[in-house]
């Protein structure tokens, strides 16, 4: 146990006290009864009904991020693809490749077994309902993807990588300047600072520790910690 609490969750029971009388508290206790089992997931991989590789469609052909994940800037939630992204490729790609039937299901009215309906993939990153998440909030601050998602672009199957945990959430929150990437770089997988430091010699900053507290000065990045951020 010692190890999965940090520190801070010591002041848990005072800090909830203080809270006392706000809606908090119940909602609170709410969360110990239905929520407490609740094991961390990181390396959750569960097996989906297209064996879609982010290795072949990220590191080998090079598709962006949002070519598949279309909201993930503009929308507090991220979207997997509909099937006439996979389709606009693999109508002409792979055609005969059988892992591709359900494609073909959803998409392919020359298909046998065609029914027009989504492809019906296993949601892997999960918040519980009671925590208030936001792609863009944390896209147009500089978080990249990998921070929290990590070397998905490499991956074969995707599985959950970190653990999501409120903890999780409040050592970035704390100290943001340790994760901050310039803009164009968030879903960049190869991003390394201090390579991106060496090719733009003009920010005048030498290392990643200085780009990180430049970039949390320019954005004016400042993540709350109070309860409400993300239990509203
Ligand atoms: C060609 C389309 C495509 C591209 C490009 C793509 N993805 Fe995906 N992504 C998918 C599909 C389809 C799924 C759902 C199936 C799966 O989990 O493999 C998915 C699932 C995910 C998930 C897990 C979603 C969940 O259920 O929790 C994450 C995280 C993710 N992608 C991140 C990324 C990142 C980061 C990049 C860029 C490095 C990227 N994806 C590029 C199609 C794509
Ligand atoms: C930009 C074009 C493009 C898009 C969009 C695309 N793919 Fe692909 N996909 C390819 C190419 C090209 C290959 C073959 C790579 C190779 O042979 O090395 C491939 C390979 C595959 C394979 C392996 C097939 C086999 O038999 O080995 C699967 C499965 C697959 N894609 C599923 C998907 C799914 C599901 C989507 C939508 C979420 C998708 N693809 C979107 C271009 C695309
Ligand atoms: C600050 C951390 C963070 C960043 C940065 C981040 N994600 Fe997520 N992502 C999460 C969390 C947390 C969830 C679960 C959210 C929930 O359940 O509401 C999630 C869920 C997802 C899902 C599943 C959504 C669904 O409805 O099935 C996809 C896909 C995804 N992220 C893709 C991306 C991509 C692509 C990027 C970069 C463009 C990205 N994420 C950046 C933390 C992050
Ligand atoms: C790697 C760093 C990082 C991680 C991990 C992270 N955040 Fe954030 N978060 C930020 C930054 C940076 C901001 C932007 C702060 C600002 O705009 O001043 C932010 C802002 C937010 C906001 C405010 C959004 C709004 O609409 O105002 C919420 C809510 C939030 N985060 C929730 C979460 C939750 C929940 C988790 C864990 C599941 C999480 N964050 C994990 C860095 C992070
Ligand atoms: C930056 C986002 C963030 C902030 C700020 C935050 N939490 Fe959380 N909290 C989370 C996330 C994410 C979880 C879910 C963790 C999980 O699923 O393992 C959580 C879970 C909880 C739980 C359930 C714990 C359990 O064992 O199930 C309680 C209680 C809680 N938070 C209380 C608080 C209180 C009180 C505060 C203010 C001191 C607070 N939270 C501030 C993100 C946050």
């Amino acid at each position: 146990m010692a190890n999965i609490f940090p520190r801070w969750t010591n002041q848990l029971p005072l800090k909830i006290a203080i809270c006392a009388g706000s809606a908090v508290v119940g909602v609170a206790l709410a969360f110990n009864y239905y929520a407490t089992p609740k094991a961390l997931a990181a390396g959750y991989q569960p097996a989906q009904p297209i064996p879609f590789s982010h290795k072949i469609h990220v590191d080998q052909i090079g598709l962006d991020c949002r070519y598949c994940h279309s909201f993930v800037e503009v929308s507090g939630h991220a979207n997997v693809p509909p099937g006439n992204t996979c389709w606009n490729c693999h109508q002409h790609v792979q055609r005969e490749s059988p892992k591709l039937a359900p494609l073909h299901q959803a998409m392919d009215p020359a298909y046998p077994g065609y029914d027009g309906k989504p492809i019906e993939w296993v949601r892997i990153h999960k918040a519980p309902d009671y925590v208030y998440f936001n792609h863009s909030a944390h896209l147009s601050r500089g978080v990249g993807c990998r921070s929290c998602h990590g070397n998905v672009h490499a991956m074969e199957v995707v599985s959950q990588d970190q653990p999501l945990s409120m903890s999780w959430c409040l050592d970035c929150h704390r100290a943001p300047e340790n994760f901050l990437r310039p803009l164009e770089e968030v879903c960049n997988s190869g991003h390394d600072a201090q390579t991106y430091l060496t090719n733009n010699p003009q920010l005048g900053v030498t290392t990643p520790r200085e780009l990180g507290l430049m970039l949390k000065e320019r954005f004016k990045v400042k993540p709350k910690i109070t309860c409400t951020t993300c239990h509203r």
